[in-house]
């Protein structure tokens, strides 16, 4: 250990969890050095930006970065020499779901920590905790421990699992502020040892009693169950949605109603057009795998119905905007106000809204996206990854789908609105200019129930919401 440094840390990735988490623990620990690795040279360099340009856009992020960047925390491609100078190294690669081979579409790919783990044994020189943040199936430490004890050099590699809880736009409060944070690690004398050293980091600013030690597998397997429990709320109201709107009744009381319960509690119960992102799915897929892989198909199917609900909740909000617009969208404009997977975030991975956009799309509609962080390279990105479609290999694609770039040019000229993101800008749009802008009838589908519907249909809008009874349909609610 550096005589200058308390302790030296290394993160390998610098993605949405390895950037944030790691200038957070900069930020909170002036005497440790933190250096964030990653093999994407494109990716440091924003990381590096002389304007703090950074390649996510993360609410609070550019002045926690701005704290530290340069002091003890560094944003590197050197990979070797940062991983052979420290003492602890997280692994905060991508995880994704593997599109080939045994387990396609359904089981992680830990393809990427395994390489991490490799080439740790590989330039190591001194012994080393190395700490699994990245999102993994149960049991990957035993994957990562024997590759790393296949070093001849008879070094001691210690792996704990450290799972990562933060959400995407609120990542800065969440890791300054978790609920809790997980240790999990191997029982024995080293293993204890390892853990501890890991506890006095999160100790500098998180209370001890917040910081849990479990035994590697549990570790592991929690970050799962609670992603897996998180989903399962969100598909269990959006299911409740569907009842709403065929009975009158209205899921946003249905949600208030029942979260006040206290042993429900009211998070999480925010119906929507479906939940998006990077790991819900990604993570119920690796648990269903699991379950099926240890002869568990009752729990497996169990799990598995959160993303088929997650799924009909998507084509159901599509199906509804095409069947409410006569039955045919063909050559009429939609604007898309939302793209991002949820609001405070530029990330589509995922996102409900591109599902929406190709169902548009598949049934001829001009679709106009408006959304104030998306980048258009990232949807195409997204879009080619998961749908397999792109402006290359989809005739007719880059014409159809706009970017707009305001809410107010999407509508202009639109049959339909469709809010599909959060986004707080949404709420206070003026609506009378929109709808004199619009073609007649103008219809407004909240994907969010975030609009003030009775507002919109004094305006003249058509408006369907979803898990709300379309007034027009009932007389007595
Ligand atoms: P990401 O795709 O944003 O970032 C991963 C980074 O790792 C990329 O920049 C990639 O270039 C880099 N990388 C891949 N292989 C590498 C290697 N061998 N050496 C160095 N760098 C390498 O992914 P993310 O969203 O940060 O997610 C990382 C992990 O954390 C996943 O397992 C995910 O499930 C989990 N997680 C994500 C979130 C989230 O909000 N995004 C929250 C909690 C947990
Ligand atoms: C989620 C978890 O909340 C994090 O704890 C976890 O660390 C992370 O996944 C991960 O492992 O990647 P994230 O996906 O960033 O975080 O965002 P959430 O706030 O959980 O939202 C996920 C999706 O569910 C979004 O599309 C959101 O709009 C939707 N959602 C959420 C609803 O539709 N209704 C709700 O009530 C809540």
């Amino acid at each position: 250990m550096s005589t200058e440094w308390d302790l030296q840390i290394c993160c390998m990735g610098a993605g949405y969890v390895g950037g944030p988490t790691m200038a957070v623990i900069a930020k909170m620990c002036p005497k440790i050095r933190v250096c964030v690795i990653d093999l994407n040279q494109a990716q440091v360099d924003a990381w590096n930006s002389p304007t703090f340009d950074l390649p996510i856009y993360e609410p609070g992020l550019p002045e926690v970065v701005k704290e530290s960047r340069g002091r003890n925390l560094f944003f590197s491609t050197s990979i070797n020499e940062e991983i052979a100078r420290a003492d602890i190294i997280f692994i905060s690669v991508n995880t994704p779901t593997k599109t080939q081979g045994i387990g396609a579409g359904r089981a992680a790919n830990i393809k990427n920590c395994e390489l991490c783990a490799r080439t740790i044994a590989e330039v190591s020189t001194t012994n080393k905790i190395i700490v699994e943040k990245s999102t993994v199936p149960v049991r990957t430490a035993t994957a990562i421990r024997r590759v790393l004890q296949c070093n001849d050099k008879g070094l001691q590699f210690d792996v704990l699992s450290n799972p990562e809880f933060l959400a995407e736009g609120t990542a800065v409060k969440d890791l300054l502020k978790p609920d809790r944070v997980l240790i999990g690690g191997s029982q024995s004398p080293e293993g204890l040892a390892a853990a501890e050293k890991l506890v006095k980091v999160y100790a500098n600013w998180i209370p001890r009693e917040q910081i849990l030690t479990t035994n590697l597998w549990s570790s592991e397997c929690a970050k799962l169950v609670a992603n897996a429990f998180l989903a399962q709320r969100v598909s269990s109201i959006n299911s409740i949605s569907a009842l709403c709107e065929a009975t009158g009744a209205d899921v946003c009381e249905i949600s208030r109603a029942v979260g006040m319960d206290a042993r429900i509690g009211s998070r999480f119960l925010q119906s929507s057009v479906g939940f998006g992102g990077s790991c819900f799915q990604k993570d119920i897929l690796n648990l269903v795998y699991l379950c099926e892989t240890y002869g568990l198909d009752e729990c497996a199917q169990y799990w598995n119905q959160v993303i088929l609900m997650n799924n009909y909740q998507k084509k159901r909000f599509s199906e509804k905007m095409v069947s409410k617009m006569f039955n045919t969208v063909t050559g009429k404009k939609v604007a898309i106000l939302g793209y991002a997977f949820k609001k405070d975030t530029g990330d589509v991975r995922e996102t409900p809204s591109m599902f929406v956009a190709r169902d548009l799309f598949e049934e001829g509609a001009k679709i106009h996206v408006y959304d104030p962080q998306v980048k258009r390279e990232d949807m195409w990105q997204e879009m080619e990854y998961t749908c397999n479609m792109s402006p290359a290999k989809t005739p007719g694609l880059d014409e159809a789908i706009v970017t707009a770039p305001d809410a107010y040019s999407a509508c202009s000229g639109a049959h339909a609105l469709a809010t599909l993101t959060e986004w707080d800008e949404f709420k206070t749009l003026d609506f009378e200019k929109i709808y004199k802008s619009m073609a007649k009838p103008a219809f407004i589908f909240d994907g969010r129930n975030i609009l003030d519907h009775d507002k919109l249909r004094k305006i003249g809008f058509e408006v369907h919401v979803i898990g709300k009874p379309d007034p027009a349909a009932f007389t007595d609610l």
